[in-house]
């Protein structure tokens, strides 16, 4: 109940996405805020007053008086009892109007009299979202001090793919938590919650020798561990990325990469970064087995069978679970191509995780496309599946629900933590 105590006013306009209004309130009201909601009348065709009203357990109100006894909604008032003014989704339109000072409605009227902070999470197709009035009007709002979450990037209702879809009604609370619990400005385009920490994340394959030319190895392409690298670097972390044989795809400043080649000098190399570090994910494909003996000769070619005793390789996440303290968040990746959540379950267990990423491998090829679809499950048993989507806003998923579990085990220690 983070949020318990604070009044938060819900501004929902004219959006496709006003649908996710509904679970923001709901989560909003279960953390504890007292939700009041506003609509604008164009909201109302996208969702009714009667779903909000009932999951915020208040009057919704849209109008400036109510047509039955003539009674005034006072916008100052409204202004006044907030701590916090959020509308989302704000369409182009309501955010123009806002840049503008226009008020012909009770939503923008109780934007102008609010006296708390504002917070806007924009949903809008991505050429409204690329417009220059619509960046201008942005800026706008930015330089008078307003938060703007801004857009994902995702599948939009328009049918086309790009930056426009309001922010998740899940990472929208945990902006707000982060808000209120004074640890930054989640809107700020400098806002870094990982500054100040460390986050071990390994990628690629392994490469396992068989003699100096020939080695037994996979598809990995190490391009969803890298991914989450640069996010994780861009939200201020300082990453360690212990990485198999895969093309250097990053030069991010905050990453510092360790390559390796075999699955024994992974485990080295993750064995040293862990112990500093206050989370990792493991995304690596390392390879289960690897020959009892790498030839250190060509091994020349016979005209009779040939065999390769292997050996198995350390299970490096399992190692680092065993040895992990309950203030490091832990995560690893399932690939599964049969009873693929039960399995996930089975891993998450053994190997002592906080959480599993599942890729499952009926859904496509994972490793050398550019999309992926995921489910991450939680230790404590939570579910949660995702859409498929470009690795870049998988990381983000990935990330965001690291951040969120990171809120929940570690509370803010600087300005800018988490
Ligand atoms: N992993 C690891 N060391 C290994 C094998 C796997 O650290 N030797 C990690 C992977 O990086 C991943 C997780 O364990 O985060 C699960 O990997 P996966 O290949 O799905 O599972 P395995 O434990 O290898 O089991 P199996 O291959 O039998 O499904």
């Amino acid at each position: 109940m983070q949020l318990q105590g604070k009044k938060i006013m819900l501004g929902v306009t004219g959006s496709i996405a006003a649908y996710k209004s509904a679970f923001l309130t709901r989560l909003l009201v279960k953390e504890g805020a007292s939700v009041k909601v506003i609509m604008t009348p164009l909201a109302r065709e996208f969702i009714t007053p009667v779903t909000l009203a009932t999951l915020s357990c208040n009057t919704v109100l849209c109008d400036f008086f109510s047509h039955d006894d003539g009674a005034w909604n006072s916008h100052v008032e409204l202004g006044i009892w907030a701590d916090l003014f959020l509308c989302a989704p704000a369409s182009a339109n309501t955010m123009a109007r806002m840049a503008h000072g226009v008020c012909d409605n009770l939503l923008l009227t109780t934007y102008l009299s609010a006296r708390c902070p504002v917070m806007l999470a924009p949903a809008m197709d991505l050429d409204m979202w690329q417009h220059p009035a619509t960046r201008d009007n942005t800026e706008k709002l930015l330089s008078r001090g307003n938060i703007i979450l801004e857009p994902s990037t995702g599948e939009l209702a328009s049918g086309l793919s790009g930056k426009g879809r309001m922010e998740e009604p899940e990472i929208i609370l945990e902006k707000i938590k982060t808000f209120f619990a004074g640890s930054g400005d989640p809107g700020k385009s400098d806002y870094r919650p990982l500054k100040g920490r460390k986050v071990l994340v390994t990628a690629g394959p392994t490469h396992e020798p068989i003699d100096p030319v020939r080695y037994i190895g996979n598809q990995s392409s190490g391009k969803m561990g890298y991914a989450i690298a640069e996010e994780l670097a861009g939200k201020g972390a300082e990453v360690i990325l212990v990485s198999g044989p895969v093309p250097v795809l990053t030069g991010h400043p905050n990453i510092k990469l360790v390559k390796v080649k075999t699955a024994g000098e992974m485990l080295r190399e993750c064995l040293q970064w862990f112990p500093g570090c206050t989370a990792c994910i493991m995304a690596a494909a390392v390879a289960d087995y690897t020959p009892v003996i790498a030839e250190d000769r060509k091994l020349k070619r016979g005209s009779s069978n040939f065999t390769l005793e292997m050996k198995p390789t350390p299970d490096i996440l399992k190692e680092l679970g065993s040895i992990r303290s309950k203030d490091q968040v832990i995560a690893g990746f399932a690939l599964e191509s049969e009873n693929e959540k039960e399995n996930a379950r089975k891993k998450l267990k053994n190997k002592n995780l906080d959480f599993i990423v599942l890729n499952s491998l009926q859904e496509g090829d994972c490793f050398n496309s550019d999309t992926n679809k995921i489910s991450i499950i939680a230790s404590d048993g939570s579910e949660a599946d995702y859409e498929m989507k470009p690795k870049a806003a998988v990381a983000a998923d990935i990330v965001g629900y690291l951040l969120s579990l990171m809120a929940r085990i570690r509370p803010a220690e600087s300005e800018n933590a988490i």
